[in-house]
């Protein structure tokens, strides 16, 4: 049995459009056309793609917080709609890093409020409390007793995590939990996450670092426009897209750009200073290249200071397949 299943997800938003001041004229929204997918325990599953893409109504939807117009999506076994109670009990959720708490409460009492409102047994409450603040280090940064209102960017992260890790559930939905996030922080949820997932946790989880992207999840699914464009391991997609590598060769001259106009090959040049550029070449076997522009370069005068061989991210599939190729 999965632990997210999703076949034939639709969603539509209906909507008001404004026209001029007092009129409005309906609008549909296709958010989601027909998403299907599923996400296994133990794995960290990546849901990237541009804004608007339909992401966070994904995880709405697994959520419970919204209906799907059709399709299905079951949680352990059970559907979202029909059984959603159930599904609740299962899942841990991390929307936004802000929404939600009281800014009148300490971090200590929001997660307080939020466990009897689960209801959760008191002792066990209190005993998952003081384990979560020491995991997310909040006990650390003052989060036990500074008012919400108080908290950094990043203290609100780590209490929405902890909000989310509350009933230990074997699920959950993180979307975009480091948005905004210094390195510390940042580096410090990647890593809880993955130790999440290697205690066998099913993890959604969302991101528009593609970095991240590329170092939390073991499988990642592209969605564009509502539906799912590409799907696979990082190293997978990145064997999908055309095998161009970036050649970038620093040098001290002149504008070099009439020596590689007579070459074939696509480039791009970027003065740095007055008389040093560097240059990116696409190209497929970046060692024959070299051979060839190198001495060319030296011929012409040109002092080079550096190069290096850059392999394609997770970046350079992001933006191939939202240029729709
Ligand atoms: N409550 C709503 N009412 C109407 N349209 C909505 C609503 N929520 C989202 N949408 C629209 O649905 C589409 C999908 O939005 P969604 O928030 O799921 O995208 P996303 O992939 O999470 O984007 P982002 O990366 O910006 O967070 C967008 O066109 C958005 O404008
Ligand atoms: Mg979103």
């Amino acid at each position: 049995m999965y632990a997210i299943e999703a076949r034939n997800l639709r969603k539509t938003y209906r909507t008001r459009r404004r026209r001029g001041i007092l009129r409005s004229e309906p609008e549909l929204i296709e958010a989601l056309k027909d998403v299907s997918f599923s996400v296994r325990y133990g794995e960290v599953v990546g849901l990237l793609g541009p804004n608007g893409a339909g992401k966070t109504t994904t995880i709405k939807i697994i959520s419970t917080l919204l209906l799907p117009d059709g399709g299905e999506v079951y949680v352990e076994g059970f559907d979202v709609v029909r059984e959603a109670s159930e599904v609740r009990r299962r899942i841990g959720i991390l929307l936004s890093v802000e929404k939600g708490f009281y800014g009148k409460l300490t971090g200590w009492e929001n997660l307080e409020y939020f466990g009897i409102l689960y209801g959760l047994d008191r002792r066990f409450l209190e005993a998952r409390l003081g384990y979560l603040f020491k995991l997310l280090e909040l006990d650390k940064l003052g989060g036990i007793d500074r008012l919400f209102e108080e908290f950094s960017l990043g203290m609100k992260a780590r209490l929405g995590l902890a909000r989310a890790l509350l009933k230990d559930p074997p699920i959950l939905l993180l979307d975009e939990p480091t948005l905004g996030l210094d390195p510390p922080s940042a580096v410090k949820i990647r890593s809880l996450v993955r130790d999440l997932a290697r205690e066998g946790k099913a993890i959604l989880y969302t991101t528009h670092n593609m970095f991240e992207a590329e170092i939390v999840c073991d499988r990642i699914l592209f969605i564009d426009r509502g539906s799912i464009v590409a799907e696979g391991s990082p190293s997978d997609l990145k064997d999908r897209i055309p095998k161009l590598r970036s050649l970038k060769i620093t040098v001290k001259g002149n504008d070099p750009s009439q020596i590689l106009a007579g070459h074939s090959l696509g480039y791009s040049i970027n003065r740095i200073d007055v008389d040093i550029f560097e240059l990116d070449v696409k190209v497929r076997d970046p060692i024959e290249v070299l051979n060839s522009i190198l001495p060319l370069l030296t011929v012409k005068g040109y002092h080079i200071i550096s190069f290096r061989i850059e392999e394609p991210t997770l970046e350079d599939v992001f933006l191939y397949l939202s240029k729709g190729g």
